[in-house]
């Protein structure tokens, strides 16, 4: 075999190497890329930036639903939340939301929150 022709078979096999392991990081669910996502859609005005729910969407945090029904919801919300099609949020945008709502913490008791305390004394 010439030599350029073994040059062009490896550089075709590290290409299709590199793409595959492109391929597979892009699948994998980022909490990061959820917060950013949650975000840039719009969720946050209604849940709250954390998923802490707001005046008018409810909380979604701590003990998110199951990724399958946050989904169904995202996309066929029935109620007073806008439906989500997938040219506005992908498939892959979704499972990041899920892992981002899946981190965050649950919020810590007001009897732990020294200020909350000071007051609840006044009473
Ligand atoms: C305009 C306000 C609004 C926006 C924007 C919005 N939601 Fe909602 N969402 C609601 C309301 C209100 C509910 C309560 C159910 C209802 O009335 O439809 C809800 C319910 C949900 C539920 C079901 C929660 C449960 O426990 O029943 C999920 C999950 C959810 N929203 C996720 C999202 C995500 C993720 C986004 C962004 C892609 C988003 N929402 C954007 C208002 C909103």
């Amino acid at each position: 075999m010439k030599k350029i022709t073994k040059v062009f078979i490896a550089t075709l096999g590290l290409s299709i190497i590199g793409g595959l392991a492109v391929s597979a990081q892009d699948t994998t669910a980022s909490a990061e890329r959820g917060r950013e996502t949650y975000m840039r859609v719009g969720c946050y005005p209604c849940h709250g930036t954390e998923g802490q729910g707001s005046g008018s969407g409810t909380a979604l945090i701590p003990d998110p639903l199951p990724p399958e029904a946050i989904a169904q919801f995202i996309r066929f919300s029935p109620g007073r939340m806008p439906a989500y099609p997938e040219s506005v949020l992908s498939d892959a945008e979704i499972t990041d939301i899920v892992a981002f709502l899946e981190t965050v913490p649950a919020p810590s008791s007001p009897d732990t929150i020294p200020a909350l305390m000071k007051l609840r004394r006044n009473d």
